[in-house]
């Protein structure tokens, strides 16, 4: 069964009022492109084209007005809303009728990557279709993340989120490989002492029985953290100074897309003449003339 791909774009925001009072976190800018582009662009870099967007209620409409169908980048877009934001695992409930029982790759809608390698790491991890596959990320501030603690041998044990003293600083990026019992095993999680229906509650599932692959992202990778004002405007200027340095894109759904041979040609070009007033739809137009 081909694996399906959901972004999970809901919750509140409330780290960044009063920027989020009147618009979806995901759909701020990363320097030239809505954020969301950026974790969408990555499961499209897997090769998924059926994709489900989870967003609050109200933001849904901006969304589908941001991201459309899916037509343009010949994939398929569909919306599914979370009346509230009640955990991370909730999401494999909401997407149940959309999963059909496939397997599925989770991104959190403000979960940034970029990388040299990335769909290498993510077609292994694709591969595997028994259990699921996640990613450790060494970071300074482990606290701030689910955390993995691994045993003697060097194998994942245990993931805990936010704990006050992390067992190593190893955290698990929102970036979520499972097979197609995700959601009926997400039915089984219960509510956290936060109330929330904790991401790592369902890991916990899929670790207890050794089916749980913790992979490591290394130190070649950026995974990049867009939480707080300062680590919002750092992401924003990494993507341009990159993006300035090679005249590259990254996080282009257009260009990945078409890189993929899910649009030819002519549509690319039609999609660089609606952005035709700036660098990013000059960037478009030319790739298809582009050296490489
Ligand atoms: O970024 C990776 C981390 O994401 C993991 O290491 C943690 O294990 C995982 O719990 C999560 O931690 P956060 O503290 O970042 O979770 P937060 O509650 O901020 O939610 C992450 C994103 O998901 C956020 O943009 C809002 C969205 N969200 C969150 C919840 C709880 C929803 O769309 N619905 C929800 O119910």
């Amino acid at each position: 069964m081909q694996r399906k791909g959901i972004i999970l774009a809901g919750g509140t925001g409330t780290r960044l009022w009063p920027v989020t009072l009147g618009v979806s976190k995901q759909l701020l800018p990363i320097y030239d492109k809505p954020m969301v582009y950026y974790p969408l662009s990555v499961l499209m870099l897997a090769g998924l084209r059926e994709i489900a967007v989870i967003t609050t209620p109200h933001d849904q409409e901006q969304f589908r007005r941001t991201l459309g169908d899916g037509s343009q980048w010949g994939i398929r877009l569909s919306y599914i809303t979370q009346p509230s934001p009640d955990g991370l695992a909730q999401a494999y409930l909401l997407a149940e009728e959309f999963l059909a029982g496939a397997p599925s790759a989770m991104i959190l809608g403000d979960n940034l990557f970029f990388g040299h390698g990335l769909p290498e790491l993510m077609a292994a991890a694709d591969a595997r279709t028994v259990g699921g596959t996640v990613f450790g990320y060494h970071v300074a501030d482990p606290e701030r993340y689910g955390v993995v603690a691994f045993d003697a041998a060097g194998q994942a044990r245990e993931i805990i989120e936010k704990p006050a003293r992390p067992p190593s600083n190893h955290a698990v990026t929102g970036l979520y490989f499972l097979d197609g019992s995700a959601p009926a095993r997400a039915r089984r999680v219960t509510p956290s002492a936060r109330g929330e229906l904790e991401i790592v509650s369902l890991l916990g599932m899929y670790l207890a029985e050794g089916i749980l692959a913790v992979e490591r992202m290394g130190r070649g990778f950026a995974w990049l953290d867009t939480g707080t004002h300062a680590s919002l405007l750092d992401a924003g200027n990494f993507v341009h100074t990159l993006q300035s340095r090679q005249g590259l894109q990254t996080g282009s759904p257009d260009e990945v897309a078409w890189r993929q041979g899910w649009i030819d040609d002519a549509a690319l070009r039609e999609r660089a003449r609606i952005f035709a007033r700036n660098d990013y739809g000059r960037y478009l137009s030319a790739l298809p003339d582009s050296p490489g």
